[in-house]
Formats: structure tokens, sequence, C-alpha cells
């Protein structure tokens, strides 16, 4: 699903343009587990994990960036598709909003805490600075949510991949 920017009210301008992207099991190697699968899926003609609009607003005041997320159904190996995972560099919280689907999104902290916060229609997730976050899809259809940050953030994909990040199994082999 694409955002559509119903009313721009303030004057003022879209600072980074409005970003675009595909994620593909081919671009997850370094964070799906199981290399087996994702060598199987991407031989087979790859697949679309998730995609992400991003909108970085300059308003009257700050601005606020904001974007929306699909993730789509499936597994890889025994893993649920998720988004990378990031943190932000600088400090800056961020909302979520899940318009549809079903998910969790996994929260961690640098000093390796983690928490599970549940994903539905309706559902508003906070999200405080200092707290890494992936987004899990556990159902069946694609999960959409959008998201607002601080205007500023820098994302760092980095960690996650140095250091890994939870994700989640299917129960089921
Ligand atoms: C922005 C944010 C989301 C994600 C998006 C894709 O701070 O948290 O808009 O950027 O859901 O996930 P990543 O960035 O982990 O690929
Ligand atoms: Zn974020």
């Amino acid at each position: 699903m694409a955002p559509t920017i119903a009313s721009l009210v303030t004057p003022g301008p879209i600072l980074d343009g409005v970003g675009h992207s595909i994620r593909h099991v081919s671009e997850m190697r370094d964070y799906f587990a199981d290399s087996a699968s994702v060598d199987a899926i991407v031989g087979a003609g790859d697949r679309e994990v998730y995609a992400f609009w991003e909108i970085e607003y300059q308003g009257l005041g700050n601005g606020l960036s904001y974007g929306m997320t699909t993730v789509q159904p499936g597994k890889v190996g025994r893993e649920f598709h998720m988004t990378k995972g990031h943190y932000h560099t600088t400090e800056g919280d961020e909302i979520y909003i899940c318009l549809e689907g079903q998910g969790v999104v996994i929260l961690r902290n640098r000093a390796g805490d983690v928490k599970e916060c549940e994903m539905r229609p309706g559902l508003l997730i906070y999200i405080d600075a200092g707290w890494g976050h992936r987004t899990v899809n556990t159902g069946t259809t694609p999960l959409v949510f959008v998201s607002v940050w601080a205007p500023g953030i820098e994302h760092d994909y980095e960690t996650v991949r140095r250091e890994g990040y939870p994700s989640i199994l299917d129960a089921e082999e």
C-alpha cells in the first residue's frame, strides 16, 4: 500500500524526497538464519519480504518524518518475514500505528533487553529512544503500518548485522 498525502497545509518542502524501498529475500541474507532456505527462495526467482515509503517533511516547526511499511506474509526457514530492524543513531522517539494484518514489533536496547509488542489494526506502539525495532509479520495477510519519527534521525543497520537481533520462529516445522 502506498501512502496518499492528503493534506499539506504547511508551506514546508519535502526535505529528502519520497523514498520507496523494496527488500527481497536476496538482500536479507545477513538477516535470516537459514541460508539454505534463502538460497532455495532466491534460486526459485526471489520474492519481496517488505516495502516501505519514507517522507521527510519540513513543516512550520521542525517537521516530522513519516512512512508506511508493508511486510508480506511468509517464512524463510522457520523465521517469519520481518524487517531488517535498526537503531536510531540520534536520540529520537517513534510511533508505529498498525493499519492491517497481524504481527509483532521486537524492541531491543543496547544492553540486550528485549520486549515484544503485538501489532494488530488500531494499535499504536510507542518506541522510546535507544530501543532498536524490527517488525515481524506472524499472520497470513500483509502487515501494514504507519511510522512517524522525530526529524534528523539516522538509521543504524550495522549494529543489527554485527550483533544479530531476535526474530520470531514458527512453532511448526
Ligand atoms: C523508521 C522506521 C520504519 C522502518 C521501516 C523499514 O525509523 O522505523 O519506517 O524504516 O519499517 O524497516 P527497516 O528500516 O528496519 O528496514
Ligand atoms: Zn525507526
